[in-house]
């Protein structure tokens, strides 16, 4: 079975073709706002239910809610807002109440009902979010660079954003089919930014060992600089699936999602997006969606005491490194062995090694991977 959408109910904001044709002629008479990337694709999100109970941009009610108890105004857990802003210019003669167009790249591809429009205190958000007021912190840039007012209201999707990604894209209501066609009852899910090293592939055996499913999800969107690109990871992954897992044990679908590097906040939200997709666990391993040393490493797992109601369990894994004693990837649960005889996984290794065009050593990831990397020519974002 699996899991219950958050909230209780998938959401389902999509236009039928006829509706769709209806609102796109209506909207022609609507004030149109134009989505940034970031925008546009939790717009989606909203739409297809990944953000479920979301039904559009939070109203303050939420998003003050959010901020300070970490919950929806009803009391659903809910972590990292989820907002609309815009500039006050472009208000000028929009009501609450209005119907507006939301644009994508100058074309039309939702429609919503202005609930309210609002100010916020950016500082405030970015510190409630981030947990820190820092420069260094891309969240927190990106918080002090939105506009000035932020709009709330319900959306209803009448064009697909353009998705280079199709062939890996499922959305919610279909992974719950895909997982109750290959009867995994017990589906692990598991978010990720980067290419798989070997602790990503530990902790993901770990859990498959006990689980019937992996659902490997990675991010697929807008990153920091030094970021794997999108269509590297998708192919390492590809890789590593067809080498080192059994047929159809895993289901590699793409979420489209800007990163917000939360850290703990962001995890419970990760839960959160994995459980609309229909996974009963999710994994949380070392420093899970951090940046830089914003969050203490195992701080994204803490947080999960703070939500007993979640309704997706968390799967909380120590740091694996490979240990020479043992012979293979551990961790300090497992491993009894000194310091000298372990070899951490460091993903700046990895990466430096790969930008020079090496294999990293295979303690840290499987040489297939890189190989499948070091075909493109520039991994990394720029
Ligand atoms: S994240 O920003 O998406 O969290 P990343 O893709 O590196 O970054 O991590 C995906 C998941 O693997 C996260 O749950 C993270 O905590 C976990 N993880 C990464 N490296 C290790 C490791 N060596 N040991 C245990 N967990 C790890």
């Amino acid at each position: 079975m699996p899991s219950k959408p958050h909230g209780g109910r998938l959401i389902h904001r999509v236009a039928s073709p006829s509706r769709a044709e209806r609102l796109l002629e209506e909207a022609k008479e609507m004030r149109a706002f134009p989505l940034r990337m970031t925008a546009a694709v939790d717009m989606e999100n909203i739409a297809r239910g990944i953000y479920s109970p979301l039904q559009g941009f939070m109203v303050r009610e939420d998003f003050e809610s959010v901020l300070n108890e970490m919950r929806l105004a009803n009391d659903v857990p809910w972590t990292i807002p989820i907002v609309l802003d815009v500039d006050e210019d472009h208000l000028r003669d929009v009501a609450e109440g209005d119907e507006v167009v939301l644009t994508y790249e100058g074309e039309p591809v939702a429609v919503m009902e202005v609930e309210e429009i609002y100010a916020y205190d950016k500082r405030e958000f970015a510190e409630k979010v981030y947990g820190t007021l820092s420069e260094e912190h891309p969240g927190v840039v990106r918080t002090m660079n939105m506009e000035d007012r932020l709009i709330g209201g319900r959306i209803t999707l009448i064009k697909s954003l353009p998705n280079p990604y199709e062939r890996y894209t499922l959305w919610p209501h279909e992974t719950r089919i895909l997982f109750k066609e290959r009867g995994w009852r017990y589906v692990v899910g598991f978010q990720t930014r980067n290419a798989p090293h070997m602790g990503h592939e530990a902790i993901q055996k770990t859990a498959l060992a006990i689980a019937d499913g992996l659902f490997v999800n990675p991010v697929i969107g807008r990153k920091k600089a030094g970021d794997f690109r999108d269509e590297v990871i998708l192919e390492a992954y590809r890789s590593l699936i067809e080498n080192y897992f059994p047929k159809d044990t895993v289901a590699l679908v793409v979420l489209r999602y800007e990163m917000r590097y939360a850290g703990p906040r962001e995890a419970i939200h990760h839960a959160i997006m994995r459980k609309n997709y229909g996974c009963t666990h999710f994994i949380v391993g070392r420093d899970h969606a951090g940046v830089g040393n914003f969050y203490p490493p195992y701080a994204a797992q803490e947080i999960f005491k703070r939500f007993p109601d979640l309704g997706i369990q968390p799967l909380f894994f120590r740091e694996f490194f490979y240990c020479r004693r043992c012979g293979g990837m551990v961790n300090e649960k497992t491993c009894p062995h000194p310091e000298e005889d372990r070899v951490r996984i460091s993903g700046t290794t990895i990466r430096r090694m790969l930008s020079e065009g090496k294999l990293p050593p295979k303690e840290m990831m499987r040489p297939e991977v890189a190989r499948a990397i070091l075909r493109f020519e520039n991994p990394f974002v720029t």
